[in-house]
């Protein structure tokens, strides 16, 4: 089974807790050999792993539907960290179409691939499909990653058993994976604009990022590969995921400065 990793205040047996930031944890740590893709890296959670990653020596490629905004995070890393590699990757999550150019664009770049982190994500969006037809939240925060994650799985292994370093994939997931439709994940009815509730279709999509990370960390090690999936929930952290919300809850995270 893969690892949920819930970030709560008290530190755990790592001695890192809620109020330890990605710099603490990654303290001393030499990245450099490392390659990884964040999804979503335009933003919040995405754009402070990508900015720590670098620090730490990283080649970070970030995802991006929105290439001009991750452009101005690249740049705001370059600032305090000139020797950060950083490329874009246009990333729309919601079209098959797109993920598979990513991943296209992504191999001809001959790179290995040590960690895939699926972070991008969209909470409560009023109704919508996607250009496949699959309703909005479902289509961006499960089906586009599970896709990317398929299409980039033989290179996370082949790189793993080429360089003996252990290849991980990272879904990010919310403790509001227990804030479902009944039963967990209403497959009968998942594009079914009736029966849409934002709140429960955003549970029910983190709900599919932890039993992808699941069934996949079973899957590896089943295989023998030198590769780890795990999803984390990152707690509540202000940043721009609020902005369908209206609520006190919804204000609560909408401003960023990240
Ligand atoms: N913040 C929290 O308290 C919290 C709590 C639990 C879980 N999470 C999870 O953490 C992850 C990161 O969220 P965040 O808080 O950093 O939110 P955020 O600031 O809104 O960042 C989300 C990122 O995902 C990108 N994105 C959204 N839809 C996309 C699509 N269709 N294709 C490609 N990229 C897309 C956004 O791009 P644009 O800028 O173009 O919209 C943005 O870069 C999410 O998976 C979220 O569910 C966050």
């Amino acid at each position: 089974m893969g690892n949920i990793v819930r970030a709560t205040g008290d530190s755990g047996p790592s001695g890192f807790g809620c109020s330890s930031t990605a710099e603490q944890v990654t303290e001393g740590e030499d990245a450099s050999r490392l390659t990884v893709i964040i999804t979503g890296g335009s933003s919040g959670i995405g754009a402070e792993t990508a900015r720590v990653m670098a620090l730490r020596g990283a080649h970070v490629i970030i995802g991006a539907r929105n290439t001009e905004a991750a452009e101005s995070v690249k740049q705001s890393i370059l600032l305090n960290t000139p020797s950060a590699r950083i490329d874009i990757i246009h990333l729309e999550l919601s079209s098959q179409n797109s993920v598979r150019e990513f991943s296209d664009r992504f191999l001809s770049m001959d790179l290995p691939l040590n960690i895939l982190i699926n972070n991008a994500g969209v909470m409560h969006c009023p109704f919508e499909l996607s250009v496949d037809d699959i309703e909005m939240q479902f289509a961006t925060n499960h089906m586009g990653h599970f896709l990317l994650t398929n299409l980039l799985l033989p290179k996370i292994k082949s790189t793993a058993e080429e360089t003996g370093i252990e290849g991980r994939i990272v879904n990010l997931s919310s403790a509001d994976h227990l804030t479902t439709y009944r039963g967990g994940i209403s497959f009968e009815k998942i594009n079914d604009e009736a029966a849409y509730n934002a709140k429960l279709a955003y549970g029910q999509s983190k709900l599919a990022n932890i039993l992808h990370a699941n069934e996949l960390a079973r899957r590896l090690r089943e295989e023998g590969a030198n590769v780890t999936a795990n999803s984390v929930d990152p707690g509540l952290t202000m940043t721009n995921l609020g902005r369908h919300l209206t609520t006190f809850a919804g204000m609560l995270l909408k401003p960023t400065n990240l």
